[in-house]
């Protein structure tokens, strides 16, 4: 079987960075799976689709033209890669992503990803709904100061000028969103390896996740 390693954590806590480089490191594939929820809710904002229209979006969903290549993210032919990061895209993509029929619909796009020699993916469910059998799991998480830090860093590299409280606040609510719904919540799957990343730098956040790789 093509093995899966599966990485999930709330907002911030730097899964993406961890999971982007173990996939470069063992030359596996990356899922970005909060990139489909994402490309789902500017879809829909551009639309104007209603955003408690669970059948219109999960339609969306569904019918996602969508490709990633390289580092690029490209929906129906335009490069969306800065698009799907603003903040505005992600608390929306947070809120559908609460209904059953929406995340029903990206299931087959994710199982997609696990392709040979392996895949890393990277969300919120991934060892607990969407790759239940993968070889290794890991939720990697820090404390809400110390992700708003790197988002606020992240933020500021960028160019883009940000409140230290209104990320907070953010942060906090996207957690108790995801943390709380009643599908496909964001706890640790059963079996996975917790790895707090609060006082880690990436590289040893990657170290870590490779020497659970190769036990
Ligand atoms: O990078 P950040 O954590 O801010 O967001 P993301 O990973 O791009 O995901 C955006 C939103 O999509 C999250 O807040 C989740 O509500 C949702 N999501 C999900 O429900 N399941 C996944 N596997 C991935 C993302």
């Amino acid at each position: 079987p093509i093995p899966v390693i599966a990485i999930d954590g709330p907002t911030a806590s730097g899964k993406g960075t961890v999971a982007h480089r173990v996939a470069d490191k063992l030359g596996f594939h990356y899922l970005d799976s909060g990139a489909l929820y994402r490309l789902t809710a500017l879809s829909a904002l551009r639309r104007g689709t209603d955003l408690s229209d669970e059948h219109a979006l999960a339609k969306l969903a569904e019918h996602l033209q969508c490709s990633f290549q390289g580092g690029d993210i490209i929906l129906s032919h335009e490069n969306v890669t800065e698009a799907i990061r603003a903040e505005e895209v992600g608390n929306t993509a947070s809120k559908i992503a609460t209904f059953h029929a929406v995340r029903h619909a990206l299931l087959g796009l994710q199982l997609g990803f696990r392709k040979a020699p392996g895949v890393v993916a990277d969300g919120r469910d991934m060892g607990s709904v969407i790759f239940p059998n993968a070889v290794l799991k890991v939720f990697l998480t820090a404390s809400v100061a110390a992700r708003a830090e790197r988002r606020y860093k992240q933020l500021i590299d960028k160019g883009i000028s940000a409140s230290m409280e209104d990320l907070l606040m953010d942060l906090q609510a996207r957690d108790d969103r995801d943390t709380n719904r009643t599908i496909a919540p964001l706890v640790p799957a059963e079996g996975a390896h917790v790895l707090d990343t609060s006082n880690l730098t990436a590289d040893e956040a990657v170290a870590q996740v490779l020497q659970w790789y190769a036990a």
